[in-house]
């Protein structure tokens, strides 16, 4: 879809459909006031008739409205005035989108970006505004052999501001919202291909592609590499599988050169049947969601080489399958880390953070200001939040901070979770320095509690997205969070976001 930005009076608008919201009191948008006017009360009438109450999530198409250029008119419900804030927003955007595919216009200008949310620029709501765009159409359907097609699908989004000398503004954050989309389609696209298309050996190669796309320096270890540097922990969880694990490590150079990098490191589990300690039959078909995380840090280099933002950033995934097979891990089997920490695998479904941790220790060499690991990491996570928000565990206090902030503005909320020293005795073995599982309680925490035994030498954080980086159900897919969120936190970094 093509976007653009105009300041200008709605009736002026030459296009196959004006957007205007109407709030419940029956009350009209400034903009669906320009536009009765020209029509000479034509839409004010409507409503008044009770055609269009302004419900939130109701809408109503209108043709040939008397007094204006364009062909169609469409009326989005906003709900109550009072309670219209970021989620009502939101809502807003996404039925007007969805609506504006089946009308059968190929192009609209939207008169919603103009209303006012509280605490929010118009740079919020443009950006907003494109990444729900762009989401709301997304299609996953390569695998389907008839397609069902759209049948005049939107392809041209005109916003609309109120003020004139908002443009320069609005056009960067426009450039940002699809940026942001764009990363969360590269996310989607990963976590939905199947297991067996999407196996370690393809997720390296579609980084590949992306630096050859952005130039960025890549970088692909393989097996014997990682017996070098001694990562017996990651390779414990790849030796049951026929498909060779990748440590993929992708790097941005926008920053000054000497200038500490921020470090994304993505689990990519491509498929976790948990091993020996193998996972029951029922959903387990959703475990090829687990290298989500290895698709949300890929999705965010995206957005940030797309907008070329000057900061140093560096992704690192390991990507691996965790399977049952002769040659597997046994529980009770004990492996020697990167870092030398000695771990007593107990249980093999918790494979994730065998992985992360030797990830986290080879994040080290990179001198990293920041490092930040995405992960479906635990079951008790998804308990414990839901698919609200993904669970948020950091070693300093403002980092955590930052990245809850990033989340709220971005409206992919994070909720910080504790790593208070009295956890980490769960974790104690009787033959090696830790166990890879605390026990039943507290599973989220705990894992947390592992992986930060080696994140010792940096500002850390951990996005526990086990709940919200895919979705169950009628609508099962990969969601494309948390980009939304990481990318928010680089570009305020960067000092782009307004
Ligand atoms: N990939 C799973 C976590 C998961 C579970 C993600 C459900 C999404 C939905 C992870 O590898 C796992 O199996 N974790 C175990 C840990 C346990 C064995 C300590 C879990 O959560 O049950
Ligand atoms: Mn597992
Ligand atoms: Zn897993």
């Amino acid at each position: 879809m093509e976007f653009s930005i105009k300041s200008g009076s709605p009736e002026k608008q030459r296009s196959a459909c004006v957007v205007v919201g109407v709030f419940e009191s029956r009350k009209l948008t400034l903009a669906a006031e320009l536009l009765d006017k020209a029509a000479k009360g034509y839409i004010s009438d409507i409503v008044r008739r009770g055609d269009m109450d302004g419900k939130a999530g109701s809408t109503l198409l209108l043709h040939n409205v008397p007094g204006t250029l364009s062909d169609r008119v469409l009326l989005i419900g906003l709900g109550k005035e009072k309670e219209f804030h970021e989620k009502e927003f939101g809502s807003a955007i996404r039925t007007a989108v969805k609506t504006l595919n089946e009308t059968g216009a190929f192009d609209a200008s939207l008169f919603l970006t103009e209303l006012s949310v509280r605490k929010r620029s118009v740079a919020w709501r443009v950006r907003q505004c494109a990444m729900i765009a762009l989401d709301a159409t997304y299609r996953f359907d390569q695998f389907k052999s008839k397609k069902d097609e759209v049948r005049r699908p939107l392809r041209k989004l005109t916003l609309g501001i109120e003020r004139r000398n908002e443009l320069a503004l609005a056009e960067e954050a426009l450039a940002q919202g699809i940026a942001i989309a764009e990363g969360m389609a590269v996310a989607r696209n990963l976590g939905n291909l199947p297991p067996n298309v999407c196996h370690p050996t393809h997720v390296a190669e579609q980084a590949q592609a992306m630096a050859r796309e952005f130039k960025l320096h890549c970088e692909v270890l393989e097996r014997a590499d990682m017996e070098k540097l001694g990562m017996h922990s990651l390779l414990s969880v790849a030796q049951g599988s026929h498909q060779p694990p990748k440590l993929i490590v992708l790097s941005h150079q926008g920053g000054k050169a000497g200038e500490k990098p921020v470090v994304l490191v993505g689990k990519g589990v491509t498929f976790d049947t948990g091993g020996i300690s193998l996972k029951p039959a029922p959903d387990m078909d959703e475990m090829k969601f687990d290298m989500c995380g290895a698709a949300g840090v890929l999705g965010t280099m995206h957005t940030v080489a797309r907008l070329k933002l000057p900061i140093n950033l560096t992704v690192i995934v390991p990507a691996t399958e965790n399977m049952p097979g002769g040659g597997a891990t046994r529980p009770g089997d004990i492996v020697t880390s990167m870092s030398g920490q000695t771990i007593e695998i107990l249980n093999t479904d918790a494979e994730g953070r065998l992985i992360l941790c030797d990830a986290l220790t080879y994040a080290e060499r990179f001198e990293p200001d920041t490092v930040i690991d995405v992960a479906t990491l635990t079951g008790a996570c998804v308990v414990a939040l839901g698919s609200v928000a993904s669970g948020l565990f950091a070693n300093k206090e403002t980092l955590a901070r930052e990245l809850l902030e990033a989340g709220e503005e971005a409206h992919d909320r994070a909720w910080h979770m504790p790593l208070w020293d009295d956890y980490q005795e769960l974790l104690k073995s009787p033959f090696a320095d830790m166990g890879n599982i605390g026990g039943r309680w507290a599973g989220a925490i705990t894992a947390a509690c592992f992986l930060s035994r080696f994140t010792k030498k940096f500002k850390w954080a951990h996005l526990d997205v086990a709940g919200t980086a895919y979705k169950s159900g009628a609508d099962k897919g990969a969601t494309g969070r948390p980009v939304p969120l990481l990318a928010h936190y680089l570009l305020q970094r960067a000092g782009k976001l307004n």
